[in-house]
């Protein structure tokens, strides 16, 4: 096997990369189905014998680039997709020259100090409690099921049951309280944590998806209470402040799913929408969305590290002695990258004030979406308060939106909002521009007058 990696090998990645990252600017968003079509040619059979690197680097690049879907440019505005940042695309390489697993110390100094200090400044930039503990996650899917499983620990060890070793089977009853609006992530977070994602109370939510807090009623008994920052629709973010101080009891427990909507703490203009979010016990939050790293990154953190310790930890003769530190004590999985350094390079250049410049410049451009699309006759059908606008183009929505998708000039996908067709705009990239916006807001009137 003739496996070399040369500098050769890297500079012709870097040149890659470079010409991908260039592309982005002129390319359309989607893929045509002919450069779809094309990846076929990876289609073969194993090869026999080794081959020079730069040979599947040129093959990836010649038919996967084109494939790929824009969303690290600045016209993707599909689901909530944020795009890397150059310092935390540049460290994930280099990282990537590490191959680090992040678990343990042991394996991983770097890893687990970027991990430390990363998720302190997130701590601070989200306005949560430092002596919270942090466990880095693949995103806030696992961030939602760690912190419940953190939750299901606490509640049951009040009444003296180890769920960790016994399980379910016999156990003291948990209530589990949602929203109507509650994220499928969470849903599934609750079904995979043996509570169902049936068995459940749901309180009614008013337009925009926000719970009502003169709604809610907590029996009496261990309960979960699930609130959500940021609408995966609307970004509409549960008045925390109204609801966290009526329902907080020992044997309450609040988790708050804060995949991008949480970062509205990182702003002092939007700061306000999630008043009350420190009260909570544990918190959900991406960073491949709104703090645009590399993928796949979440974090969950959880006031009392012990808890989220205690459920997490595994202890083998192999491993470092029970009761010692790792990374791998605070999270579902053992083995990982070490997604502590994309978030410290991304936290580390933008510094507090470009942090909270990506988050206003999203919102801001999402309010302009909505002016210039209402000034064009369509229907806004939720309050812009953050990165997210829902349009109604009455009875042709979803062909424009398919249309538009063809076009390439901006990608979004749509939803049903209150029984409504929508289609839904997520501004959630650093590399979105004022051009951009404009040039996709063209597409959609023409687009929307042409099939209107
Ligand atoms: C509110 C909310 N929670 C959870 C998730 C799941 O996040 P992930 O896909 O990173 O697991 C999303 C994804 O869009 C979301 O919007």
């Amino acid at each position: 096997m003739s496996q070399q990696l040369t500098v050769d090998h890297l500079h012709l990645a870097a040149d890659y990369m470079q010409d991908y990252l260039k592309g982005l600017k002129s390319r359309r968003v989607a893929p045509t189905p002919e450069q779809v079509k094309q990846l076929d040619v990876f289609d073969i059979p194993l090869p026999d014998s080794s081959s020079d690197p730069k040979e599947v680097l040129n093959l990836l690049h010649e038919y996967g680039s084109p494939a790929t879907v824009a969303s690290a440019g600045g016209r993707y505005f599909g689901y909530v997709i944020g795009s890397a940042l150059p310092a935390a695309l540049a460290a994930y390489c280099l990282a990537g020259a590490w191959d680090q697993c992040a678990g343990l110390h042991v394996l991983s100094p770097t890893g687990e100090k970027l991990e430390q200090v990363a998720g302190n400044w997130l701590k601070q930039s989200l306005g949560l409690p430092m002596e919270a503990g942090t466990g880095f996650v693949t995103g806030a899917t696992m961030a939602n099921f760690t912190g419940l499983a953190a939750a299901r620990h606490a509640l049951l060890k009040q009444l003296n049951w180890n769920v960790e070793a016994n399980g379910l089977y016999g156990a003291p009853e948990i209530k589990v309280v949602v929203g109507d609006e509650v994220h499928v992530s969470v849903l599934k977070a609750l079904s995979l944590l043996g509570f169902g994602s049936e068995r459940i109370t749901r309180i009614p939510v008013d337009a925009q998806g926000r719970m009502k807090p003169q709604q809610i009623e907590i029996g009496a008994g261990p309960t979960i209470v699930c609130l959500q920052a940021g609408n995966v629709d609307s970004g509409a973010i549960d008045p925390m402040h109204e609801i966290i101080p009526k329902i907080q009891r020992d044997d309450v427990w609040v988790h708050i799913d804060g995949a991008f909507g949480l970062w509205a703490a990182a702003t002092p203009t939007l700061s306000h929408l999630v008043q009350g979010a420190v009260l909570a016990d544990s918190w959900a939050v991406d960073l491949h969305k709104w703090l645009n790293v590399p993928y796949d990154s979440g974090v969950v953190i959880c006031r009392d590290p012990q808890h989220l310790r205690a459920s997490m930890s595994v202890n083998a003769a192999y491993l470092p002695p029970p009761g010692s530190q790792g990374p791998y004590q605070y999270t579902p999985g053992m083995s990982r990258r070490a997604r502590g350094v994309d978030a410290y390079a991304a936290l580390y250049s933008l510094g507090r004030s470009g942090l909270a410049e990506l988050i206003e410049k999203s919102c801001r451009h999402a309010r302009h979406f909505a002016k210039a699309l209402q000034e064009a006759g369509y229907q806004i059908l939720n309050e812009v308060v953050l990165n997210q606008v829902l349009v109604d183009f009455g009875d042709h929505t979803d062909q424009i939106m398919e249309s538009l998708q063809k076009d390439g000039t901006c990608w979004v996908a749509g939803t049903t909002w209150q029984g409504k067709n929508a289609m839904r705009i997520s501004v959630s990239s650093w590399a979105t521009t004022d051009d951009d916006v404009e040039r996709s807001l063209a597409a959609m009137i023409s687009t929307a007058s042409d099939l209107g």
